[in-house]
C-alpha cells in the first residue's frame, strides 16, 4: 500500500486514544500535520517523474514477512541481514491498563511497518515503503509481568540466568522489562522502524540498552549456505530446521492457556569475542576448539558440513578426534526437546584507541523452555568449553515471546486484557 494512503487516515484520535494526556496530543497534531503537509504538497516517494525510465525492480525491497499469525514473526524466520534488539525498562506507573495502551500502540505501528505502511504520525512516511522483510518481535522480562500484576504467568525461566564463571556480565547490557527485536534486511529500515517504535514507546518506559548486529548481506551468498560468523566459522549448522517437527518441539510451547500456547522464550546474551588473541591462534588449533572445520564447517571426523559428529572415533594414539571439550562436544544435543534455536548476529563496534576490535555475538536462542534446554547447555558451556578462552559473555536478559496476533488483536492481549 502506498504511504500516501495510510498517512490520509484519521491518525490523530486513535493515537490519542494509546497515549492520552496533553504532551501527547501537541506531537500529535504536530506530526499530523507534518504528515498531512507532506501528502498533499508531495509526490508519491517512488515516483522517479515523468521523464524518468522505468526503473529496474528492486529484489528485496518490497518482500513482507507476515506480522499476523497464531505465534510471532522473526523467529522461525530465516534470520534477515540486520538487526536491533531494544530493550525497555518500564516507568514506574506504567501499569496494566498503560501496558495494555503501549501493546496496543506499538503492536499497530509494527502491523503497519512490516507491510511497508507508515505507522500512524511518521514523519517520514517514505522510509517505510520498503519493509525488506522487516518483522518485530515482543518480549517481555520478568518485570512486565509484575508491573502489570500477573507475575503467576510469568513463566518460571524468565528470570535472570543463574551466574556462571565466565560472566563479565556490565548492567547496561543486560535485563529488560520489554523487548522489541526489530530486523530486516535493510539497515535504514530497521533504523526507521526502531526510531518510530522507541517514540511510540517513551510515554511508558525507557531505553534501557539497544543492541546492533548484521550478518552477511542478503544475496552475497546463496540462502541455502549457513553463515559464518566475525570469527570466521559456519555458524547455525546444528540448529533445528524451520517447518519441522523437530523444530516445533524444541521452540514452540504447545499447550497452555492462551497466554502461553504458541509462545517461546528467548535469551539474549551479548557475546563479546576477543580477536587479539584470537587471531594469534592456528587454524588447526581454532578448528580443535570448536570441533569443525573452517572452511566447510564440516565436524573434524567428517567431510561435509551435514555430517554427524562422531564423539566416540578416536586417531592413532587413541584421543579423541572431537576434543572432550570442544565447543561442538560440549553444546551437542541429540534430543530434539532439548536443542535450542541459534538466532546470533554479529556486531562490530568502535575499536579501541589501540585498535583492539570491539566485536562479538549477540546471542539470540530460542527455546520452549529456558530451564530444560539453554541452561544445561550453557552450564556445560559454562563449565569446560575451550572457547572460553575467547569469548565472554557481557550481557545477559531472558524474554518470553509471547504468542502472536490476528488482525485487530495486539501483542500480549492474551495476557493483560
Ligand atoms: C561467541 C560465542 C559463540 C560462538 C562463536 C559459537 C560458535 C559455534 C559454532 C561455530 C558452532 C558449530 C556449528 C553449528 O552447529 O552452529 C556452534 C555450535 C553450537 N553452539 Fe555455539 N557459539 C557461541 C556461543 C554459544 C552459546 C552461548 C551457546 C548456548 C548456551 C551455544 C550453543 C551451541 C549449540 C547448541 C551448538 C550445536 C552443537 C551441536 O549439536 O552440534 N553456543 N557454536
Amino acid at each position: 500500500m502506498p504511504a500516501e494512503e495510510h498517512v490520509a487516515r484519521p491518525a490523530v484520535n486513535r493515537r490519542l486514544l494509546f497515549t492520552g494526556g496533553a504532551a501527547a496530543l501537541g506531537g500529535a497534531l504536530a506530526s499530523g500535520a507534518a504528515v498531512a503537509a507532506a501528502v498533499s504538497g508531495g509526490r508519491q516517494p517512488a515516483d522517479p517523474g515523468p521523464a524518468a525510465a522505468e526503473p529496474p525492480p528492486v529484489d528485496f525491497g518490497t518482500e513482507t514477512v507476515p506480522f499476523h499469525g497464531a505465534r510471532q514473526a522473526g523467529v522461525a524466520t530465516a534470520p534477515q541481514a540486520y538487526a536491533s534488539f531494544v530493550a525497555f525498562t518500564l516507568h514506574t506507573g506504567t501499569d496494566r491498563p498503560a501496558l495494555g495502551r503501549l501493546l496496543r500502540l506499538l503492536t499497530d505501528d509494527a502491523a503497519r511497518l512490516t507491510e511497508g505502511v507508515a505507522p500512524l504520525a511518521d514523519t517520514e512516511p517514505e522510509l517505510a515503503v520498503l519493509p525488506a522483510r522487516l518483522t518485530v518481535t515482543f518480549g517481555f522480562g520478568a518485570g512486565l509481568y509484575a508491573a502489570a500484576g500477573v507475575p503467576d504467568r510469568r513463566p518460571d525461566s524468565v528470570a535472570d540466568l543463574p551466574a556462571f564463571a565466565i560472566d563479565r556480565l556490565e548492567p547496561g547490557w543486560s535485563g529488560g522489562d520489554l523487548l522489541l527485536q526489530i530486523c530486516a534486511d535493510d539497515p535504514l529500515t530497521v533504523a526507521h522502524a526502531q526510531r518510530m517504535l522507541i517514540k511510540d514507546a517513551r510515554p511508558f518506559a525507557r531505553v534501557r540498552w539497544v543492541q546492533q548486529g548484521f550478518r552477511r548481506g542478503r544475496g552475497v551468498e546463496h540462502e541455502a549456505h549457513t553463515q559464518r560468523n566475525i570469527m570466521g566459522q559456519i555458524d547455525g549448522t546444528a540448529n533445528p530446521t524451520p517447518d519441522t517437527e523437530a523444530f516445533d518441539t524444541a521452540v514452540w510451547v504447545a499447550d497452555g492457556p492462551d497466554w502461553l500456547r504458541d509462545s517461546t522464550t528467548c535469551v539474549v546474551r551479548r557475546i563479546r569475542t576477543e580477536m587479539e588473541t584470537w587471531d594469534k591462534l592456528g587454524r588447526v588449533d581454532k578448528e580443535l576448539v570448536i570441533g569443525r572445520r573452517l572452511d566447510s564447517g564440516a565436524p573434524l571426523t567428517g567431510e561435509k558440513e551435514t555430517d554427524e559428529p562422531d564423539f566416540t572415533a578416536v586417531n592413532e594414539v587413541g584421543l579423541p578426534i572431537m576434543p572432550d571439550f570442544s565447543h561442538v562436544t560440549r553444546a551437542h544435543i541429540t534430543d530434539d526437546r532439548y536443542k535450542i534455536l541459534r538466532r546470533p548476529y554479529n556486531y562490530d563496534g568502535v575499536p579501541g584507541p589501540d585498535g583492539t576490535p570491539d566485536s562479538g555475538l549477540i546471542f539470540a536462542a530460542y527455546q520452549a523452555d529456558v530451564t530444560a534446554q539453554f541452561l544445561p547447555i550453557q552450564q556445560r558451556l559454562a563449565d569446560h568449553d575451550l572457547l572460553n578462552e575467547w569469548v565472554t559473555p557481557i550481557g545477559s536478559a531472558v524474554f518470553a515471546i509471547p504468542p502472536g496476533c490476528g488482525p485487530g488483536g495486539w501483542i500480549g492481549e492474551s495476557l493483560l486484557a
